[in-house]
Order: structure tokens, then sequence, then C-alpha cells
């Protein structure tokens, strides 16, 4: 059976709580919830990590050997920003990767409209709330 592994990064563990107007009212567990539904549907099994700890993220994607996981769905939230290292990381393994983001981040603030995880995924989703991880994870499943 094809593994997906889906990457939250810092502060999602807050969803639900964390802004709101910006995240919506669902929470990670809502969000797990649909993502576990979504790999039953497809006869896929799915992996899920949150950490807001950078190396712990590099080290997950690190791990990830090609084989066994097909592909990567990963909001690395802030770390989208800033991260050469979490760049580098999927960039090393090679596997498929799509980045997704619940928010729109190129109708935000200046600083989110780079991302440096964007290179080298296989394609973004931005700004469909919750959406964003179903159409994310569909478009993973496109890539096995
Ligand atoms: C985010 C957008 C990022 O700019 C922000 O730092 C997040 C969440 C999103 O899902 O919209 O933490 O990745």
């Amino acid at each position: 059976m094809k593994r997906i592994l889906v990457i939250h990064g810092p502060n999602l563990d807050l969803l639900g709580k964390r802004e709101p107007k910006i995240y919506g009212r669902v929470t990670l567990a809502g969000v797990n919830k649909l993502l576990k539904k979504l790999a039953k549907t497809h006869k896929v099994s799915v992996e899920i990590f949150q950490s807001n700890h950078e190396g712990e993220i590099v080290s997950k994607i690190g791990g990830a050997k090609k084989g066994s996981v097909s592909a990567i769905v990963i909001n690395p939230a802030a770390y989208t920003h800033t991260s050469v290292a979490i760049r580098d990381a999927i960039a090393a393994v090679r596997i498929p990767t799509v980045e997704v983001h619940l928010s729109n981040i190129y109708s935000r603030e200046a600083f989110r409209h780079q991302s440096l995880v964007a290179p080298v995924a296989s394609g973004q989703i931005s700004g469909f709330g919750e959406k964003s991880y179903e159409l994310g994870f569909l478009a993973a499943l496109g890539l096995l």
C-alpha cells in the first residue's frame, strides 16, 4: 500500500483557536480526521506528523526514504518563508511533495509572499482553508 506523509509545521497545533479569521475554526484534529478519511477512500496509508521544531521536521523528511513514503504533503507554516533546511531536505529525498497553506499567502504580508519550499515542491495549494489539505492530498495521490 502506498504511504503518504503529511507534515504540519509550527503553530498548526493551535488551529481552531489561532487567528480564526485567517485560519478558520477547524482544529488540527479535524484536519487529520479528514485526511484519514481520504486515505481510507483512496486505499493509501497516511502518516501524520506535527512539530514546532525545524530540526524535527528536517529529520522527518530525511527519514522518509524513497520507497517507504510515496509522497509528502507539507504545510511548513512560518518555516515556508525562512527554512533553507526544510527546502534542502525535500530536495535531498526527492519524494514528490505538495506544499499546502490554509490562507492565501500571496494576499497577506509581503514577508509571506516568498516560499523557499515552492521551487522544490511539485506544486502549491494556498488559500482554501481546510480544503487546501484535501486538494493537496488529492494532488499527492495524482503523483503516486
Ligand atoms: C500558513 C501561512 C504561513 O504564512 C503562516 O506562518 C502559518 C500558516 C497557512 O497555512 O496559511 O503558520 O502556512
